[in-house]
């Protein structure tokens, strides 16, 4: 089976064994099935955050457990989807019934499914903000479990399914805890400035959806006419003592405090001074309007676009001292 239609990067591999999975039920059939313990597996949502550089010679698991059901609770809201659904459909569906919570999510490739794993993010709003619970298919043992938030140990671009428990579990469906009375967050630079571009001085949940899906596709490349995984590198978080040399030799750095005490570097800045923006090298290169979006002009292999990025990261290395870490999961 060809994966270029599950990735988004558009990359040409195949998958040796491949299986889509509608329901729970289906995976208590998979679970049965030889092939799901011999094999070595891969379990995909949108296939946003992959970088494959080979064939996958195991099982690839194209989750698609669809259904999105809501329960009043006062003020609140609790909105549970399957993980197959499409991330910006389930966005959409809390816009148009007046959910605040998500809207800063608008437009985020990949599935709801997915969106835990790295704890997505955008526009001063992380998935950790909203999420309530998920509940999970224990590959081991065939068991569903419930993971609640501080079970996920969510940190930035980071929980529990990509560190400790690493392929270990599938989610099937994610609750979210949204609210009915919209307290909408419009303090981040972009969002404030398109909203007055629009003239919108109190602006509703479908105001700020549409200006952050207006910001995004102003920035960041349509995964289906350029193939990409959106941000490529995690913006880093240095100690103080660091920032304290790199800033001393580049005082116009774009940086951040995190709440604990360290400081975030603005990743696409640092690789754009490095003269990286919008530069295409073969079939592979930076976007035009977001540096730290690695790209696919169409014919790029998995490896170009990784070699791509390792001189990247030794450009940034030697200009700021500084090592990018990948947020793409890399195959
Ligand atoms: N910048 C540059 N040059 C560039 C890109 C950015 O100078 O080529 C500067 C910008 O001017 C700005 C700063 O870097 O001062 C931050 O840029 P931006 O607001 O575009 O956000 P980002 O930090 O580059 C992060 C997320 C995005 C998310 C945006 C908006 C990560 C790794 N990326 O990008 O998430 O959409 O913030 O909140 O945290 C993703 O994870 O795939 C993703 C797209």
């Amino acid at each position: 089976v060809s994966l270029k239609p599950y990735n988004s990067f558009a990359i040409d591999v195949n998958a040796h064994y491949f299986a889509e999975i509608e329901t729970e039920n289906d995976l208590n059939e998979l679970f049965q099935n030889p092939l799901f313990s011999n094999q070595k597996r891969l379990i995909v949502g949108g296939g946003s955050n992959i970088l494959f550089t080979q064939d996958f010679d195991g099982l690839v698991v194209k989750m698609s457990i669809k259904g999105i059901e809501s329960r009043i609770e006062g003020n609140q809201v609790l909105v549970t989807a399957g993980s197959g659904e499409v991330w910006n459909d389930f966005v959409n569906y809390c816009v148009v019934n007046n959910f605040a919570g998500v809207e800063n999510l608008s437009l985020i490739p990949g599935t709801v499914g997915a969106s835990p794993i790295q704890n997505i993010g955008a526009y001063g709003v992380e998935l950790k903000d909203i999420f309530e619970n998920c509940a999970a298919f224990e590959i081991k043992t065939g068991q569903i479990k419930t993971f609640n938030f501080e079970d996920c140990q969510f940190g930035y671009r980071e929980s529990i399914f990509k560190g400790a428990f690493k392929g270990q579990y599938i989610i099937t469906k994610v609750t979210f805890r949204l609210s009915s009375q919209a307290q909408l967050n419009t303090s981040y630079g972009a969002i404030e400035a398109e909203l007055q571009n629009r003239g919108i001085e109190s602006p509703g949940i479908a105001d700020v959806s549409a200006a952050v899906a207006h910001i995004r596709v102003s920035k960041l490349p349509d995964p289906s006419t350029i193939g990409n995984a959106g941000s490529f590198f995690k913006n880093p978080i240095i100690e103080k003592h660091e920032f304290a040399d790199v800033v001393a030799q580049h005082p116009d750095v774009v940086h951040y405090p995190t709440a604990d005490g360290r400081i975030k570097l603005a990743a696409g800045w640092l690789i754009e001074q490095c003269g990286w923006k919008g530069k295409r090298v073969g079939e592979t290169g930076t976007w035009k309007n977001q540096a730290l979006v690695l790209v696919n002009h169409g014919h790029a292999s998995g490896t170009e676009v990784y070699q791509f990025s390792e001189q990247i990261i030794d450009s940034v290395k030697s200009t700021f001292g500084v090592t990018l870490e990948r947020e793409v999961n890399i195959l």
